[in-house]
C-alpha cells in the first residue's frame, strides 16, 4: 500500500513528506522496530556531529494511525554529475565524521545494506550539496547498550563497509 505523499518504503517502515522541510518514518502496530530505541540513537548521534539525519520529534497520526519518527528532510544529489577530486573531499569528510561516532559509541551498522530486496547497496548514505549524510539508524548500536565486545564486532565490519562505499562512491 501507498501513503499520500509517500517517498519510499523499505522492509519495515514508510517513510513520507510532511512539509519542505520534515518527513516522518511510519511505524504501524504490527511493526518490529521500535520507534523510541530508533528516536534515542538519532538524537545519540545529533549530539556528536551532524552526520546523522537530525532528530525533530515523535508523534502520532490519527488519520494514518500510525507513530511517527519526524525527522528533517535530506534532499539527496546524484555523486555522478560531481568531479572525483570533490567527492575525494566528501568521502574524507564523511570518514572523520563517521569515526566521531565511533570514538563516542555509535556504530551506524547499515551502510551497505539495501533497504529491501529491490534497493541499492548504500541508500542510507546520501549526497547533498553539504556533504554526504546518514538515514536509518534502525540497527545502529550504542557501546554502553551491548558492550565493548560486541560493539567491536561491529567496528570491524562497518570499517570494511566503509572501505567499499569508498571504491563505490569515488568510481561510480
Ligand atoms: N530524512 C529523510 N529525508 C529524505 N528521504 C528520506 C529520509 N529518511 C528516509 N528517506 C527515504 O526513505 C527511505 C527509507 O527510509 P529508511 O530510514 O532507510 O528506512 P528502512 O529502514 O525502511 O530502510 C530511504 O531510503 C529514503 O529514500
Ligand atoms: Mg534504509
Amino acid at each position: 500500500m501507498k501513503y499520500p505523499r509517500q517517498l519510499s518504503a523499505g522492509a519495515n517502515n514508510a517513510v513520507i513528506a510532511l512539509s519542505d522541510t520534515e518527513v516522518a518514518k511510519l511505524f504501524v502496530g504490527d511493526t518490529r522496530s521500535d520507534i523510541g530505541s530508533e528516536a534515542e540513537k538519532m538524537k545519540f548521534a545529533n549530539q556528536v556531529n551532524d552526520l546523522v539525519v537530525r532528530f525533530v520529534r515523535l508523534d502520532y497520526s490519527e488519520e494514518l494511525q500510525a507513530e511517527m519518527l519526524v525527522m528533517e528532510r535530506i534532499r539527496p544529489i546524484d555523486y555522478r554529475a560531481y568531479e572525483v577530486e570533490r567527492r575525494e573531499l566528501w568521502f574524507d569528510v564523511f570518514a572523520d565524521e563517521l569515526r566521531e561516532l565511533h570514538r563516542a559509541g555509535f556504530v551506524h551498522r547499515d551502510l551497505k545494506r539495501p533497504s529491501d530486496l529491490d534497493g541499492l547497496a548504500f541508500d542510507n548514505i546520501l549526497l547533498t550539496e553539504n556533504g554526504l549524510r546518514l538515514i536509518d539508524v534502525g540497527i545502529s548500536a550504542l557501546k554502553h547498550q551491548v558492550g565493548e565486545k560486541i560493539f567491536g564486532k561491529y567496528l570491524e565490519v562497518e570499517n570494511a563497509d566503509l572501505e567499499q562505499f569508498k571504491e563505490y562512491f569515488i568510481n561510480r
